[in-house]
């Protein structure tokens, strides 16, 4: 959890809590979610939630609810036997039975890099804009940072109804008019894990990890002037929305997001009157009636609320998405044009660059230092990963000691480091992270290096017994270029549920990420680190989100008319996937150009989302037309967005139709004798653009990377005359056989000469 760089020693946790937990012989209990029909509730019952409890009746006895749910399902959450659950599962009225699954988290320079500073005058700082309100569900907020500062906001919008809710460790003054609403949600955490030991985590809104502080400052935190990390990225720091106000509903513990907790929050988020929900979570889940975010996310979605989660942390692999949902807006990750270097200079007097946060003593300058490779010292079979124990003091003391990345987190390895005696350690990237840097708060001398460089490094250690080096740094260097390039660990496409929808839908700032932070850890998070800090930097989907989160909140600032979908559809036709110079952006694991499966629509550029020209247009009727194509029934539509629906017998629903802002278009490879010859595809797909600007006339232009497609728009110029005109056209692709596993992309523009309103288009041949 917490920043991706964590994932590794949580799960390894996990697997400990669930070896510890299995020796009991008890019939266990476990938390289920249970879907309730409404539509056949008896009228004998006064309400809900009595027919809820007498369902439960019938069951268990001793059967306590956790939450009774009414915005985002109908139906509440309980501990129950395998047992109890089965008969549940068949009595009237009861739809499913959804076992808790866990989520987990998936990190001040950027307003400046997307262009926001420089034409504030476009976002009005009106009292629009603090109108809205983004709820943020992570692990709670730290009131006390800077960013939570009020000064200048006026009183709390008169339609929020959400609340503080005091304890021990949260107090009334902790809320204000920038954080105008703190939640926690326990139940189904404490359910699984027994209660809360207060001595370690406050079982109250206050963030005890940082992550939540992290992303709600990113995504609505005030402007605080002067803000580093140990003076790096020193600026101001302020979030994507200044004038929005944040809801904080903590629903990540330490063991842990479950999902009966992130649906009671989500119906608390809905009733509170959030208009933006920003999620950097994700779980495991193999369709949308089996997730509560997408479930929750659609609830959402019908009330006009924008839900942006984070894309995940899988990458460079394919298919790694989570929160793939039509109706959510999938956030993947990208540079800034900021790094921190750090220089290792070797005996031969060769210097590499790397990156690095290190702020303490600095290894003299002067000296040279022996250089080891762990694997050579150690006696683990991971010995080349620092885990810790692993290293042999007799052969790391007093030297510079080359890690690999991976497994554990990357501050720990440094701590095995200075345990065996090490005074210094270069952090070495492998294959699965290419040339990506991700630079951290180190408690000793480091630097972390690229891939090539760490090879270079250990081919000379291989070649000279006495090899040497020292480690420098360099602060803050601003203006890299090519930036951004897509983030290795940002989780890449074919969307894994329904690969005819492409995912993630945008990439934003993810990487080296400057906001708000906990006053109850250091920034490495690691319990030996004594050091407080009031911003931290750091990485991942999870500071991706937020980023989207906050731009989405400037929208509706605007714009409080447009749905999610406009908002959505605004962020992604107007996002750019070429540098100036006309070269497509890049992928830090390969070094080669990036495609759509990587950052979807391309990166965010809010300042003209702000004036897209054109929206797609999307509500619930197309997703439920969506979930028709799926072949759902009606029951497993019912599960997913609580509504009696049927889908019409006679009527041909088809996934390429939902009116989405970038296109899919799944061929097959001809299997006849000749083994793809030429026999043609068709595929024809229908959108329907809505006039968001003034009268203007729009013509199409496409770009092809394919000659194995030809692409036909029809009409090629729409005109539209008045704003909120809505106008229609067929995309015809006529595809030829390619070899299975093929994918190509090409991307269609509608243009007056003012707007341009762009989409990619993937194509991929199974
Ligand atoms: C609330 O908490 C803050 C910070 O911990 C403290 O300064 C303040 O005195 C507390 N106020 C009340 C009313 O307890
Ligand atoms: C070599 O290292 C120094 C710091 O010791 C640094 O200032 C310089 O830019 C480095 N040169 C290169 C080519 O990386
Ligand atoms: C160090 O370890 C590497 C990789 O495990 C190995 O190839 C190399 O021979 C070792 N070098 C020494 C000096 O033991
Ligand atoms: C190596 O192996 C020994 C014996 O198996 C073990 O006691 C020790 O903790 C291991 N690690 C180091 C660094 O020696
Ligand atoms: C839905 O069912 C139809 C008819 O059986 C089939 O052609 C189609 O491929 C199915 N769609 C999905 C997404 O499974």
């Amino acid at each position: 959890m917490k920043s991706f760089s964590r994932f590794g020693s949580l799960l390894l946790q996990m697997l400990l809590i669930a070896i510890a937990g299995s020796s009991f012989a008890v019939a266990e209990k476990k938390t289920y979610i249970v879907h309730m029909d409404k539509s056949t509730m008896p009228t004998s019952f006064a309400d809900h939630i009595e027919w809820y409890d007498s369902a439960l009746k019938t069951v268990s006895d001793s059967g306590d609810m956790l939450y009774a749910y009414t915005d985002v399902i109908h139906g509440f959450s309980v501990r129950l036997t395998a047992d109890e659950a089965k008969s549940l599962e068949s009595h009237p009225g009861v739809l499913t039975l959804l076992e808790d699954v866990k989520y987990e988290l998936h990190t001040t320079r950027t307003p400046e890099f997307l262009g926001l500073d420089a034409s504030s005058s476009l976002f009005p700082d009106s009292t629009t804009a603090s109108d809205v309100v983004v709820g943020v569900l992570d692990t709670g907020v730290w009131p006390e940072t800077k960013s939570f500062d009020d000064t200048g906001l006026g009183p709390v919008p008169g339609s929020w109804n959400g609340e503080c809710e005091v304890s021990k460790t949260f107090n009334s003054s902790s809320c204000n008019r920038k954080l105008i609403g703190a939640r926690f949600f326990s139940k189904g955490y404490e359910g699984a894990f027994g209660p809360i030991d207060e001595k370690t985590e406050s079982k109250s809104p206050r963030d005890d990890d940082g992550h939540g502080t992290h992303t709600s400052t990113t995504a609505a935190g005030s402007a605080v002037t002067d803000a580093s990390l140990f003076g790096y990225a020193t600026g101001t720091a302020r979030g994507m929305a200044r004038h929005a106000r944040i809801a904080a509903y903590k629903i990540c513990w330490q063991g842990g997001c479950f999902s009966s907790d992130i649906v009671a929050a989500m119906d608390a988020a809905i009733k509170d009157g959030v208009n933006v929900l920003s999620m950097s979570i994700g779980g495991s889940v193999t369709d949308y009636d089996r997730d509560s975010v997408a479930i929750g996310a659609f609830a959402a979605m019908a009330k006009g609320i924008l839900v942006s989660c984070s894309a995940g942390n899988g990458g460079p692999g394919t298919m790694t998405l989570s929160n793939v949902a039509p109706w959510i807006t999938t956030v993947g990750a990208g540079t800034l044009d900021r790094e921190f270097p750090a220089y290792v200079r070797l005996g031969t007097g060769k210097n590499f660059s790397g990156v690095s946060l290190y702020s303490g003593k600095p290894l003299s300058d002067s000296s040279m230092f022996p250089l080891v490779y762990a694997a050579n010292a150690s006696n683990s079979s991971y010995g080349n990963l620092c885990m810790t124990d692993s290293l042999i003091p007799s052969k790391v003391s007093g030297k510079i000691v080359i890690c690999d990345r991976g497994l554990n987190a990357r501050v720990q390895k440094g701590m095995v480091v200075r345990d065996a005696g090490g005074v210094g350690m270069i952090l070495t990237n492998t294959d699965a992270y290419g040339e990506e840097l991700v630079a951290d708060t180190h408690l000793i001398p480091t630097a972390a290096v690229g891939q090539s460089t760490g090879d270079a490094i250990k081919k000379y250690i291989n070649s000279d017994a006495k090899a040497t080096a020292t480690i420098t740094f360099g602060g803050t260097h601003l203006g890299v270029q090519p930036s951004p390039v897509v983030a290795a660990f940002s989780s890449r496409g074919p969307n894994p549920i329904t690969p005819d929808i492409l995912k993630p839908d945008l990439i934003a700032p993810g990487v080296n990420i400057l906001a708000g932070w906990t006053g109850a850890v250091g920034p490495t998070a690691l319990k030996e680190d004594t050091r407080r800090v009031s911003f931290n930097i750091i990485s991942g989907t999870s500071m991706s989100c937020p980023h989207v989160s906050g731009l989405a909140a400037l929208l509706k600032g605007v714009h409080s008319d447009w749905s999610p979908a406009a908002i959505k559809s605004a962020l992604m036709t107007t996002s750019y996937t070429t540098y100036k110079d006309g070269k497509t952006i890049q992928d830090i694991a390969s070094g080669r150009p990036s495609t759509p499966y990587d950052y979807g629509a391309g990166h965010v550029s809010p300042v003209s989302a702000l004036d897209p020209g054109l929206v797609y247009d999307a509500g619930v009727e197309d997703y439920l037309g969506f979930l028709c194509a799926l072949n759902y029934t009606s029951a497993r539509i019912k599960t997913v967005s609580h509504q009696d629906y049927t889908c019409e017998s006679g009527k041909k629903y088809s996934l390429g139709d939902l009116n989405y802002p970038s296109f899919v278009v799944p061929l097959q490879t001809a299997s006849g004798k000749g083994g793809g010859s030429s026999a043609a595809t068709v595929v024809k797909y229908t959108r329907t653009l809505t006039n968001v600007g003034t009268p203007a006339t729009y013509k199409i232009s496409m770009s092809s990377e394919t000659s194995a497609v030809k692409i036909r728009v029809e009409p090629e110029s729409l005109t539209f005359s008045k704003t909120d005109e809505k106008k229609t056209f067929t995309v015809t692709f006529t595809a030829s056989s390619m070899p299975s596993g093929t994918n190509e992309f090409a991307r269609i523009e509608w243009s007056d000469g003012k707007h341009i309103v762009g989409s990619p288009i993937a194509f991929s041949w199974t």
